[in-house]
Formats: C-alpha cells, sequence, structure tokens
C-alpha cells in the first residue's frame, strides 16, 4: 500500500489473485467476434464459449472449426483458450460427443430448452430424445450447462427458473445418476437453494449483472434494454441471495458472465434482444460488488478458483490485479463492431476498481 505523492487521500488498494476465467460466455462470430474475443481475453484466462450461434455449433467438426474462428480473432501473443461446448438437439450423437470429450475439444454440452432464449430453437422438445447422450455423458465424465428456465407460456417469465427445477432439472439429474451439471446464469433463491441441496456433481454459475440489478432497474421510470437478460433479472430478495452465494465462497458457485453482445440495433427495438454486454467491466462490477459485501477475499475463489475445481481443471498460474482508484473508472459506453454500436454494461454507480 502507498500513499499518493501528492495529495494525503485514501491510500491506494490493489488486489492480486489468480487470473479468473468465465464460465459461460456468448462470443457470437464474423464481425461481432473479432471485436469481442479480445475483450474477453484482456482480462480472463479461458472461457466456456456457448454453441448458440447461427446455425448451432451441434458436433465436434463444428465446434473445431469455430474454435479456429475464435482463435484467429484473438490479438498476436494472446494465451487465451476458448473452452467449447456442443448444443445438445435432439439428434445429437452421443459417439460424437463422447468423442469430442475424449480429444480434449469440447468440455461441456449446453443444453437449451427449445424456444427458452436467443438461438435455441434447435434445443430440446422431448428429453427423452436426448436421454443416451446425457447418459453417455454420465459415464464419460462431460458436464451439462444447463438453461434453467422453462417455455411453458403459462408459466409466468418470472417463476420460470423455479419451475424449471421442479419440473425438468431435478427429474433429469435423478434419472441420470453421475451427469454432472451446471445450472447456468442463476436468478432466484430457488437456483441458489436447489445447487446448495446437491451434494455433489452440481455447480451453478452467477453473472455480475444478477449481482447488480434487480427486474426494478429494468422497467422502473422507463424500459431500459440493455438490463434485459435472459433469465431477466428478479426481486430484490433473490438479488441479495445470489449476492450471498457469490461471496460465500461456497465452491459449488462460480462466475459464468453470460456477456452475450447484441448491436444496439437488435436491443433498442420493438422486440429487443436479450444480453447485457458486460465482457469490458466484470472484474470492476465484481471488486465492488465483493467491497460492498466485505468479502473481498473470497472474489479469487469465485472468479478464479471454483470454476476450474468444478471442470477438473488446474486453476491459472498467472495472476490479475485490480486496483482501487480515486477516480472512477472510465469505460466507454459502446464499443464499435462491424454489426454496429455496442452498449457496455452500465452498473449504474461509478467503479473505481480497474485492471491493473
Ligand atoms: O440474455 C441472454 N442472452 N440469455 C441467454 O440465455 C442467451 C444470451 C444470448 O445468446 O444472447
Ligand atoms: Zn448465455
Amino acid at each position: 500500500m502507498q500513499q499518493c505523492a501528492r495529495h494525503v487521500l485514501r491510500m491506494t488498494d490493489t488486489l492480486t489473485f489468480r487470473r479468473p476465467d468465465d464460465w459461460h460466455l456468448h462470443l457470437r462470430d464474423g464481425d461481432m467476434l473479432r471485436a469481442v474475443a479480445p475483450v474477453t481475453a484482456a482480462h480472463f484466462a479461458r472461457a466456456i464459449v456457448m454453441p448458440n450461434l447461427v446455425p448451432p455449433v451441434v458436433c465436434g467438426e463444428d465446434a473445431a472449426a469455430y474454435r479456429d474462428r475464435i482463435l484467429a480473432s484473438l490479438p498476436a501473443g494472446s494465451s487465451f483458450e476458448p473452452l467449447m461446448t456442443l448444443y445438445l438437439t435432439e439428434t445429437t450423437d452421443a459417439d460424437d460427443v463422447a468423442a469430442a470429450a475424449a480429444s480434449g475439444l469440447v468440455k461441456a454440452v449446453k443444453l437449451y430448452p427449445a424456444g427458452a432464449t436467443t438461438n435455441s430453437a434447435s434445443g430440446v422438445r422431448d428429453f427423452d430424445k436426448v436421454r443416451a447422450v446425457l447418459e453417455r455423458m454420465a459415464e464419460v465424465g462431460l458436464p451439462l450447462c444447463v438453461h434453467g428456465e422453462v417455455t411453458d407460456p403459462d408459466i409466468d417469465i418470472f417463476d420460470r427458473e423455479a419451475v424449471f427445477i421442479d419440473r425438468v432439472l431435478d427429474p433429469l439429474r435423478r434419472a441420470t445418476p453421475g451427469l454432472r451439471c451446471v445450472l447456468e446464469h442463476i436468478t432466484t433463491s430457488n437456483g441458489i437453494d436447489y445447487v446448495k441441496s446437491a451434494a455433489d456433481g452440481l455447480g451453478g454459475t452467477i453473472t455480475a449483472h444478477h449481482l447488480i440489478i434487480n427486474r426494478n432497474h429494468l422497467l422502473v421510470g422507463g424500459i431500459r434494454p440493455h438490463y434485459y437478460c435472459l433469465p431477466v433479472a428478479k426481486r430484490e430478495e433473490h438479488r441479495l441471495a445470489l449476492r450471498a452465494a457469490a461471496v460465500s465462497g461456497d465452491a459449488r458457485f462460480f462466475l459464468g458472465t453470460d456477456s452475450a453482445p447484441h448491436a444496439d440495433a437488435a436491443k433498442e427495438t420493438g422486440c429487443g434482444c436479450a444480453g447485457c454486454f458486460t465482457a469490458p467491466n466484470t472484474m470492476s462490477c465484481l471488486a465492488h460488488v465483493f467491497e460492498e459485501e466485505s468479502a473481498l477475499e473470497k472474489l479469487e475463489a469465485f472468479a478464479s478458483l471454483n470454476g476450474p475445481l468444478f471442470y477438473g481443471l488446474p486453476a491459472n498460474d498467472d495472476t490479475i490485479t485490480l486496483q482501487k482508484d480515486n477516480e472512477p473508472v472510465v469505460y466507454p459506453a459502446k464499443i464499435e463492431t462491424g454489426e454496429g454500436p455496442l452498449t457496455v454494461f452500465d452498473p449504474g454507480f461509478d467503479l473505481y476498481w480497474r485492471v491493473a
């Protein structure tokens, strides 16, 4: 710790810990990929890359080609490692999945209930049709990343996560013992409680934005399209439950940003896409939240240790340093992409922690 040379202001705080990974990320393709991949690679060592492209990444061959396109989008000398996933469809081939896992190319399979979110039309309607693949995944130890929302039009959007756990996830896990699952981007206390109820084989990712916004931020005083994501932010009591889990150090919870870029034109329209682009300021937001919760010492577990532990991978050897400044960190409000401007997540308050 050192004092500012000229003025005796606050002491400079720094925090150094193992480099974080992002266990749930959308990198897209083409121009958007080229714009956003370097942003994540600037802070994170690895990321579980979502397969919901158009068309989706459904087989090992697709994943290998997509991985090459990601690597080609990184700045020269970047050591960022994309961890590839396959998109589970009702025609996914268990042998292809097992081979892609055995080769080390694919680290997880993603389950989208058909129609639940962006580019999920090829997802699963009839879970009996994917039973053989899930059983093979359990055998080979390949995790299933789960978008946990039902699509039943009779279920209110704010209840869709809780109902999914009861109707789909719990029965699926009981029917496939040994299948390792990640309940992704948890938004409710129900999700937190469910992950805590499992002794083994179930993890949960939490985004930075769900630690910061509740549904009032999205809807009160005008609709904020850049706060619209899926699962949608819930009531305050749920946000507080997410915060408690994230800062607890509990190894079952880890960072998955769900940074999901959509160009402004696709967000600021009559039927806007779901997704918050948080890649530039996730680490600043997290440090802010963990400091508010008097838990800065738990940030490393959440962002850098618990995820690799779940996936059976080593934690990163190198480190990241966060520095707390006296002046707010200046992030661009938007970044330019080949698809047009892309708005960066605005937490609604100044951030003082920056990546050194
Ligand atoms: O907000 C979201 N955006 N949630 C998802 O599940 C998908 C993602 C996307 O791909 O845009
Ligand atoms: Zn996502």
